[in-house]
């Protein structure tokens, strides 16, 4: 293990850009049982995947599918930041997750589900049995909910098996799936249905959360009213039960509108469908997630270069092989689950759990168990998971006989100490870890260690993954190099396969977004004046490691994942008693981050300040789920506010997290931050301390 302890800028104004407590972690080499062993061990794969053979290079992932139709073009740039992948080509996804795996591994357990309760029985299902169960709901969605190629359909479901089975059924067909995370409120889930164009649901009735059966299917009524506020008409809602038969919701089924999957299955037993021939450029699927302005976009995903990037980089770097037992404990719902627990495990016959419950409950020896009895030998999750577990239970993993070869952290930034207990405890010190850094649009990931070849390092990321050619760029798209200690904008010099296509209905928001700030000529059709804007801090040491500091823009990530203060705002603004609305990332010692509001009050509101706040946090809850719930509600007489009349969210971040809020003799009502100061922070003296990055630098892009 080699030693540094090197201080990064450790002097001047670089000082003033990184965190104070910053310092160069050791090195930990991957263990030798793990190298031997793993898929990547090639070091010349950095110049094979290098500039000079780019496009080139990615046709090794695409050559990890069965194609219908072989690609005439690897990747057409002439419409820039539009990129296409393997042009020509032909495939289907679900074929290439289940069907071409039936001659050698029909037998073998495809996805094993872990039920919250203990008690109840593990459920494996083999690669045929997918298939049989895929193919029967691809059968109903075609003939029974009128679904063919190219509609959208919307799927609002927890951890359950039915879930991965409902997103192959709609690949079979070439149905774009979106699927809304199971935690999102009724309401979230009918405006994510009318903007992707959705005239069906897909729910289940209930599921297990922390020891409790969960009524889900009532929020599919307010979704319905949603959509339909919107002007979408939702035609069909399908409800999975949880147990088939039993129906567990207090929510009464709609006559002509509302459908058991199980009993509307029954007419389709044993139906084989035949796969559908899409084009590569097919949208695969659509998933929301925040951006900077209040609208949450549909990222939309396309076939062939999305199955090839998700299929490479699980091969690649999460070392699968069919015969690992691989756990990803995170939710479908999220891209991680989409990339991470579905597609690409599944594209490599993996044998892929899912857990329908969360890690700490009964206890947080959970995970630990399920990893023993299923012999996990693969784990990945993420920091908030990571923290509640070490601090709810620091010995748990010792008591438990499993051994992972294989760890992921992904998210957030997880901080060196942390990772250093996931790294002896819970990896026992015999597993190699990558710390992932990539994004809903990214489709996959974008720097991470390569797992055999390069040392880990605490709390970084590490290099660009193969193909993959960051860069960090000041403010005036200036490079700033290896070891200036300097943080920036991390962007991406070049396309790659797993990029999102476009917004769903809006191709210039995408443009916008995501390649504007950065663009050297608008009118180039070379991909290198197109660099990736990603919306992150980094630094980047001299070893090349990129070290991930946070959201350089309003949006908050809240246990690693992306919540838009704007969408929050918005919400508090319905509350009638509510004038003004702020929103900003206060640190939380196991979710990183969380929402803290700020409100100020209609003149005249009689309402009890209790009351209002409550009103605050239900509606927040309401309008997007409690994912959102914020920490605290603050009622202040004003805002901080520029001259302009701007809400300078920047100063409200700095006092909720006991930071300075720097100058501030510029604002139209310096007084109030002394006052809102002292409201939150105590009488005691005006704090010095340097924050983290992300809540430093907060607001300051929009
Ligand atoms: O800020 C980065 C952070 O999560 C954001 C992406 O969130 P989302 O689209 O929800 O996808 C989460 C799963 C990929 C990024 O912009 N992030 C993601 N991974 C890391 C990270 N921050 C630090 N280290 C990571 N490994």
């Amino acid at each position: 293990m080699a030693q540094s302890q090197v201080p990064v800028g450790a002097s001047g104004a670089d000082e003033a850009h990184i965190s104070a407590h910053w310092k160069e972690e050791e090195y930990y080499d991957p263990p030798k049982q793990f190298v031997e062993q793993a898929n990547l061990n090639d070091p010349r794969v950095a110049e094979k995947f290098g500039e000079k053979n780019f496009p080139k290079c990615y046709e090794e992932y695409a050559d990890m599918l069965t194609w219908f139709e072989r690609w005439h073009t690897v990747l057409d740039s002439s419409e820039p930041p539009f990129w296409k992948w393997f042009v020509g080509g032909k495939l289907n996804v679900c074929y290439n997750c289940v069907d071409r795996h039936l001659a050698k591994y029909k037998n073998k357990a495809a996805l094993i589900f872990v039920p919250e309760p203990e008690e109840d029985s593990i459920v494996a299902i083999t690669y045929q049995e997918l298939y049989n169960r895929v193919n029967e709901v691809a059968a109903m969605l075609r003939e029974f909910a009128g679904l063919k190629a190219g509609d959208r359909v919307t799927i609002h479901m927890p951890m359950i098996p039915e879930l991965p089975i409902t997103m192959l059924a709609c690949a079979r067909l070439g149905v774009v799936h979106s699927v809304v995370f199971g935690g999102f409120s009724g309401e979230a889930c009918g405006l994510r249905a009318a903007d992707s164009g959705s005239k069906v649901l897909i729910y289940a009735d209930s599921y297990y959360r922390s020891g409790k059966l969960i009524d889900h299917k009532m929020l599919s009524e307010i979704a319905v009213q949603t959509a339909e506020r919107e002007g979408q008409a939702i035609e069909k809602v399908l409800i999975w039960r949880r147990f088939p038969g039993k129906f567990n919701s207090a929510s009464p089924m709609v006559q002509g509108r509302d459908y058991f999957v199980d009993e509307a299955l029954k007419m389709f037993r044993g139906r084989k469908i035949d796969p559908v021939h899409m084009d590569s450029l097919a949208p695969l699927f659509l998933m929301y997630t925040s951006g900077t302005t209040g609208k949450p976009k549909g990222c939309q995903h396309s076939s062939g270069g999305y199955l090839a990037y998700a299929a490479g980089t699980s091969r690649y770097i999460q070392d699968i092989h069919p015969t690992d037992v691989y756990w990803c404990m995170a939710d479908i719902g999220w891209i991680t689950g989409h990339s991470y627990i579905v597609y690409g495990p599944l594209a490599l016959a993996a044998t892929s759990v899912i857990f329908e419950g969360v890690p700490n409950f009964p206890d947080a020896g959970r995970p630990w168990r399920i990893a023993e009895r299923l012999d996990v030998n693969i784990f990945h999750t993420s920091p908030t998971a990571v923290r509640m577990l070490r601090k709810a239970g620091p010995d748990e993993p010792k008591k438990y006989h499993y051994h992972f070869k294989h760890m992921t952290t992904v998210g957030e930034p997880i901080e060196p100490e942390v990772w250093r207990w996931y790294y002896s405890e819970v990896g026992k010190r015999e597993a190699v870890i990558v710390d992932t850094w990539w994004q809903t649009e990214t489709g996959g990931f974008l720097c991470s260690t390569k797992p055999a070849l390069d040392p880990m390092k605490p709390g970084s990321a590490g290099p660009g993954v193969p193909g993959i050619y960051p860069v960090i760029l000041d403010e005036m798209a200036k490079e700033i190099p290896a070891g200036a200690g300097r943080a920036g904008n991390i962007c991406i010099r070049n396309p790659w396969p797993g990029i999102m296509q476009t917004i769903w209905g809006d191709p210039q928001r995408f443009v916008r977004q995501y390649y504007q700030k950065y663009c050297k000529n608008p009118e180039s059709k070379d991909w290198r004046d197109w660099p990736y804007f990603a919306g992150d801090g980094a630094l980047l040491a001299k070893d090349g490691y990129f070290r991930i500091l946070g959201r350089v823009d309003d949006v908050i990530n809240v246990a690693g994942h992306r919540l838009g203060t704007k969408e929050i705002e918005s919400a508090c603004l319905t509350v009638a008693e509510v004038a003004e609305a702020a929103v900003v990332p206060v640190v939380d010692e196991i979710k990183g981050r969380m929402p803290e509001v700020y409100i100020a009050l209609k003149p005249g509101t009689s309402t009890p300040p209790g009351e209002v706040r409550d009103k605050v946090v239900h509606t927040i809850e309401t309008m997007i789920g409690k994912i959102a719930r914020p920490k605290t509600v603050r009622i202040v007489p004003d805002m901080p506010k520029t001259r302009s009349g701007k809400i300078m969210r920047r100063v409200l971040a700095a006092i909720s997290n006991n930071m300075n809020t720097g100058d501030i003799t510029t604002l139209a009502n310096p007084d109030i931050v002394e006052q809102i100061r002292v409201a939150v922070q105590g009488e005691g003296p005006v704090a010095t301390r340097e924050g983290p990055e992300d809540v430093k630098t907060f607001g300051s892009v929009e």
